[in-house]
């Protein structure tokens, strides 16, 4: 009796929808901090008259620097929406699953933002920036004087850092592992120090040891900002440090890399897709069904198509891919390596797209 306004894709013992959307943020939703492709107005189509989720969605991006709560607030307000924090999933994301392996030892959290704010908030105790690290080291870096903007910047930097600066011991604690948390800064000064970190066994300046572990929140080579031509990322980072750790010393550089195109992080955005499916669908006795239904399907839009779109295809069913072109993908046709499912010019076509094929 409800089939005519139930969407195609509803399940039928549950009339829930069983479709969900995972939106990439960067050269998607936003060029630097400005909404793109009519974002806003997209993802307002998500919600119903009250402001209450009608379609499951999360933002997917390899990008980060800042605690989930902090960036959902973020995105709420330069989206108008409100968007919870279990909605945010990061390049860094996936680092919380390491803290039952490092939760106590020294660990340096490098990039942009608030990179060791987010590791503390994942549970990690002993966690330091690269800022505050390299800065214990007289002479570490040699550029340093002529970096006049580094030494203004660091003299206001993270105040509450500075109390547990004096709790760890640089000069006698090994570094077990380094966490390139966002998009590294100042590269000359993080490949120095990464190197002496990672060819010393933790104690820059002696020989202690083996290479600690090196993980990686993405592996981006490239990324859609407001510059018109894309801008170098973390994986453009990853190549400078490894070719240059490579041939200064004997062993070849160790790492992980985290966020897309790895399907662990698409399956993980699945099992959090299930948890946004909206309550108001419970079946005639009162069971919500979240969790124990699957998706017929998932929806990936992305710019990037040797991230996004690759890794929505590895990953393979529910995923259907759609490629935007505000963003790293800029051709007229699809990508020629990579094929999305659909090739759409903005993210707000995309979710039109979605809403008519399944309602
Ligand atoms: O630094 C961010 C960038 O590498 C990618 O972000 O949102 O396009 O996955 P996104
Ligand atoms: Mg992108």
């Amino acid at each position: 009796a409800f089939s005519h306004i139930l969407p195609r894709s509803f399940s039928r013992k549950s009339q829930r929808p069983s479709f969900g959307i995972a939106f990439d943020i960067d050269g998607v939703i936003l060029l630097g901090n400005t909404p793109v492709g009519g974002s806003p107005a997209a993802l307002r189509k998500l919600y119903d008259a009250e402001g209450r989720l009608k379609i499951p969605y999360v933002f997917l991006t390899n990008g980060g620097g800042i605690p989930e709560p902090k960036r959902a607030s973020e995105l709420s307000e330069l989206l108008g929406l409100s968007v919870s924090p279990s909605q945010v999933l990061q390049g860094h994301s996936p680092f919380r699953q390491l803290v039952d392996r490092f939760e106590h030892k020294l660990v340096v959290a490098v990039g942009k933002g608030e990179p060791a704010s987010v590791m503390s908030e994942y549970g990690f105790k002993n966690v330091i920036s690269i800022d505050e690290y390299a800065s214990s080291f007289e002479n570490i870096d040699p550029l340093a004087p002529y970096k006049k903007w580094t030494t203004k910047l660091a003299a206001t930097q993270n105040p509450k850092f500075d109390e547990s600066r004096s709790q760890i011991d640089v000069f006698s604690e090994r570094v077990q592992a380094a966490f390139i948390v966002s998009d590294p800064v100042d590269w000359s000064r993080d490949i120095q120090v990464l190197c002496d970190i990672l060819k010393t066994g933790g104690l820059p300046g002696r020989n202690v040891g083996m290479q600690p572990q090196l993980y990686f929140a993405n592996d981006d080579l490239e990324y859609q900002t407001k510059f018109p031509s894309e801008r170098l990322g973390m994986g453009a980072f990853r190549i400078a440090l490894e070719s240059i750790f490579n041939r200064t010393h004997p062993h070849s550089l160790e790492y992980t890399c985290f966020g897309k195109p790895n399907p662990s992080v698409f399956k993980n955005a699945a099992t959090v897709l299930q948890q946004h499916v909206p309550r108001v669908y419970e079946d005639f006795n009162g069971i919500n069904h979240k969790n124990t239904q699957h998706f017929q399907t998932l929806y990936m839009i992305g710019d990037n198509p040797a991230v996004d779109i690759r890794g929505a295809r590895q990953t393979g069913h529910p995923w259907f891919s759609i490629l935007t072109r505000t963003g790293v993908f800029k051709g007229k046709e699809n990508h020629d390596k990579f094929p999305a499912d659909l090739v759409v010019d903005t993210v707000e076509e995309a979710v039109d797209y979605i809403l008519t094929k399944e309602y």
